[in-house]
This record gives structure tokens, C-alpha cells and sequence, in this order.
């Protein structure tokens, strides 16, 4: 698909047609160098907002939480419709003191020690599908793969049982409205409360019968000798799902869409001349499927000149932040061997991403049993982007794996 690059005053970046119809990278450009303090004006009913583009002005507004908070909302959708419903109880839309208590009890169950076995079974599961992928002749990576990964990791994480998977994995997309033009924002919204309700009888059934698994341990949790409430629960397992699902999902199949047309760097990876760690990180700034987050200004604060308001909306563009060229050396190329890599992928500060170490398990295994396993591999048709002003990536990728027999005959022993 060919995709035009739009006249900067043209671009509405609260409109999800934005990102499925054009090459913003010219127009990124532009505000770094021109607007660093950009304003997206109101349009279409939409309230309008402050725009950061550049990678230092992302890091620092994520880092005070005294002149900004999440409260309010921490993306576009909730930021301009007047609020979050989890917000105070659900980690990242709360701020302070419980924020701090909330982050060490979910640190706490994503703990890499606690993650041990939850990793063994991600390792295990990705290096199945990609044996089984490798001798399959064409599929669906984004369905078939990348679709069947994360949500078992946080379903497994959760103790959800595995009957459930699919219904979770098609409710989650509808609530973050990604895959199908025709969903709006109210069957979006149907969705949010549907997983709410699913989790409001999971929580009910683990007071019961409590088990070893993250909703079991968060009934347990106090904060300041007061247990967490059973929405306190719901909100922060819904929340899991939601952080911990999409993101991942779209960063996977990114991977292999992007080694696709990278085939001197699927060549680096395959021969060994990269190492894992270093890869994930470039995949991860590649990628950036959180194309932003935000906040709202509580205090008077000036940046660049620019006099931000109480109440005020400030966006924060990782897609832009990520490619910036104050920070990264040809931001534009695609080398799994960079270093140093200061991608903010997973944003900076106190909401850093509390799941970015099984994130990172996720892609590094991808990476490796793609390594171990095929020789390589090509996108045999078009993938489809998802429409979304929050999550950029694609929800098919049609691609045919050529199988490395001695990697699997390896396995086999
Ligand atoms: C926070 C990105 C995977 C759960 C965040 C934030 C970003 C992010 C940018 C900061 C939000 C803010 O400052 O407002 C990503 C990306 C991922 C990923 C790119 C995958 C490639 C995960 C996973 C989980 C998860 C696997 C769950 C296991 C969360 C939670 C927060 C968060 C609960 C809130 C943290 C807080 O407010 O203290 N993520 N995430 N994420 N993420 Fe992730």
C-alpha cells in the first residue's frame, strides 16, 4: 500500500484515519524541527491538544509527575472524553502515593523471579509454533502466531482458564477498537465492560478458592492495611489484559513483517552477529505500537516558550520520539545490532511499563526459535493496518516460513 504524506496543517492526529492512510514521518519531522510544542486543534467534536515530538521532551513530562498527572486519563480517547472510570484504583491512571503501593504489589507478581515458570511456558509454547509454522507452507502470523502468544501469557499469569482465551482475545481488540472499521466507540465500550464483568466473576470465584495466580494474589494485597477492593482487582487484571496483550501482539508481528524486508538484518540475526537483547530493544523502538500517551497539565508550566494550562491535554509521541535524530543515529534504519538504544517504547518514570520484562521475553523468544528454526521467510500478500489513533501495527500478515531442517531436527532430539 502506497500512502500519501500529508501537509502538516492537514494532519488531525486524534483521527484514527490519520495513521491507516498516511506516511507521518515527513510530518514528524517537521513539528520536531519547527513545533516542538505543537497544537492539534479541535476537530470532528474533538477537543483539541499539545503535541510532544521530540525524545527529551517526552522523557521529561513523563518524569513530573507534579505539573502533570495521569488521573484524567493517560491516552487520547480518555483524555478527551472527560476522564478514566479506573482512575485512582487502576495502576496507570493513578498517581502519588497509591500509584507507588499499587506498582510494588504488581511489580511484586511480574517480578522476573515469579516469571520464571510463566517465561518457560512462553519459550516453549513460541518455539511450537514456529516449528509447526516452519513446515506449514503459507499462514496468517498475525492469527495463527503473534494472536496466540501474549494472551496466553497473561491468561496463564491470571489463571484464566483456557476456554476463555478467545473470547478475551476478541473482546480486547473490540475494546481498544483496532481491528474492524465497523466496531465504534459504543461496542468498544461494551467490550471494556464485558471484560470487566468477566473479571468481576473470576475475582468472586478466587475469594473462594484462591490459587497460586496473579488475581489470587492481588485479592490477598493490602494497601495500607486495607485490603484491595474486588474493583481494585477487576480494574488492575483488566489492565493487565489490556497492557499486556495488543501491545505485544503487534510488536511480534511487526518483527516479522519488518526481517521480511530486512533481509540483511534477518541475515545478521540468523548467523549469530546480533545479540538478542540488542535486537528486542531495536524491534521494540521499530515498532513503538503505542503510538502515544498522555497527560493533563495540573500546574502552570512553560516549555519552549510555550505557556501550558491547568487542564490542559499534553500528548506524548512515542512514533515521533522513537525517530528522533537529536537521539538516534539514522533514526529511519532498521539495525538490530544498535547501541546504545534509548527508545521509549515503554515510556519513562514512574508509569514505566510494569510488564516490560515479559514483553521483552516475548520477542527475544520469537526471535530466537524464527533463528533457530526457519531460514527465513517472505510476506506473501497484503497485511492489514488496524485503525486506531492510540495502537499503530496490523492485524493480518500473510507470510510463508522456509523450514532450517537441521535447527528442527536439532529440537527433535
Ligand atoms: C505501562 C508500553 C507490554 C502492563 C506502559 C506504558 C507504556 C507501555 C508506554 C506507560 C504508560 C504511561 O506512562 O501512561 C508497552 C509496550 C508493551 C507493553 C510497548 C509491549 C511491547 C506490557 C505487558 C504488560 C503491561 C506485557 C502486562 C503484563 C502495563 C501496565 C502499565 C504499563 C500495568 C501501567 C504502569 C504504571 O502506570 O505504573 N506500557 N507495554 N505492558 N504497562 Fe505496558
Amino acid at each position: 500500500m502506497t500512502m500519501s504524506t500529508p501537509a502538516p496543517d492537514t494532519v488531525d492526529l486524534g483521527d484514527p484515519d490519520t495513521f491507516a492512510d498516511h506516511d507521518l514521518d515527513e510530518f514528524w519531522r517537521t513539528v520536531r524541527d519547527t513545533a516542538p510544542v505543537y497544537w492539534n486543534p479541535p476537530a470532528d467534536g474533538r477537543g483539541g491538544f499539545w503535541v510532544l515530538s521530540r525524545h527529551d521532551d517526552i522523557m521529561a513530562t513523563y518524569r513530573d509527575d507534579v505539573n502533570f498527572t495521569s488521573e484524567r486519563g493517560n491516552v487520547l480517547v480518555t483524555l478527551l472524553g472527560g476522564g478514566d472510570a479506573g482512575a485512582g484504583r487502576m495502576l496507570a491512571v493513578t498517581d502519588g502515593h497509591r500509584h507507588h503501593e499499587l506498582r510494588k504489589i504488581l511489580q511484586r507478581v511480574l517480578s522476573p523471579r515469579v516469571l520464571d515458570e510463566v517465561a518457560r511456558a512462553v519459550r516453549a509454547g513460541t518455539r511450537q509454533l514456529i516449528r509447526e509454522a516452519a513446515g506449514a507452507g503459507g499462514l496468517d502470523f498475525a492469527g495463527q502466531i503473534a494472536g496466540r502468544i501474549p494472551m496466553t501469557t497473561i491468561s496463564n499469569l491470571l489463571g484464566v482458564p483456557e476456554e476463555d482465551r478467545d473470547y478475551l482475545l476478541a473482546r480486547t481488540k473490540a475494546a481498544l477498537s483496532t481491528d474492524d472499521e465497523d466496531i465504534d466507540e459504543v461496542d468498544s465500550e461494551m467490550a471494556r465492560n464485558e471484560l470487566l464483568m468477566y473479571f468481576m466473576d473470576i475475582v468472586e470465584e478466587r475469594r473462594e478458592s484462591p490459587g497460586d495466580d496473579v488475581i489470587s494474589m492481588l485479592i490477598a494485597s493490602s494497601i495500607d492495611g486495607v485490603p484491595l477492593s474486588d474493583e481494585d482487582v477487576v480494574l488492575n487484571c483488566y489492565s493487565l489484559i489490556i497492557g499486556g496483550d495488543e501491545t505485544s501482539r503487534l510488536t511480534m508481528i511487526d518483527c516479522v513483517r519488518t526481517l521480511a524486508s530486512h533481509p540483511e538484518q534477518w541475515r545478521r540475526l540468523k548467523h549469530g552477529e546480533v545479540a538478542i537483547d540488542t535486537a528486542v530493544d531495536e524491534v521494540l523502538r521499530w515498532a513503538s505500537p503505542t503510538m502515544h500517551f498522555g497527560r493533563s497539565v495540573v500546574r502552570p508550566a512553560e516549555l519552549h516558550g510555550v505557556r501550558l494550562r491547568p487542564g490542559e491535554i499534553v500528548t506524548l509521541w512515542h512514533a515521533s520520539g522513537n525517530r528522533d535524530e537529536r537521539i538516534f543515529d539514522r533514526p529511519g534504519e532498521f539495525d538490530l545490532g544498535r547501541t546504545p538504544n534509548k527508545h521509549i517504547a515503554f515510556g519513562y518514570g514512574p508509569h514505566f511499563c510494569v510488564g516490560s520484562f515479559l514483553a521483552k521475553v516475548e520477542i527475544s523468544e520469537l526471535l530466537m526459535a524464527l533463528r533457530d528454526f526457519t531460514t527465513g521467510f517472505e510476506q506473501t500478500g497484503q497485511a492489514r493496518p488496524i485503525r486506531s489513533n492510540f495502537l499503530t501495527g496490523f492485524s493480518t500478515l500473510p507470510v510463508r516460513f522456509h523450514p532450517d531442517h537441521s535447527g528442527l531436527k536439532e529440537a527433535d532430539r
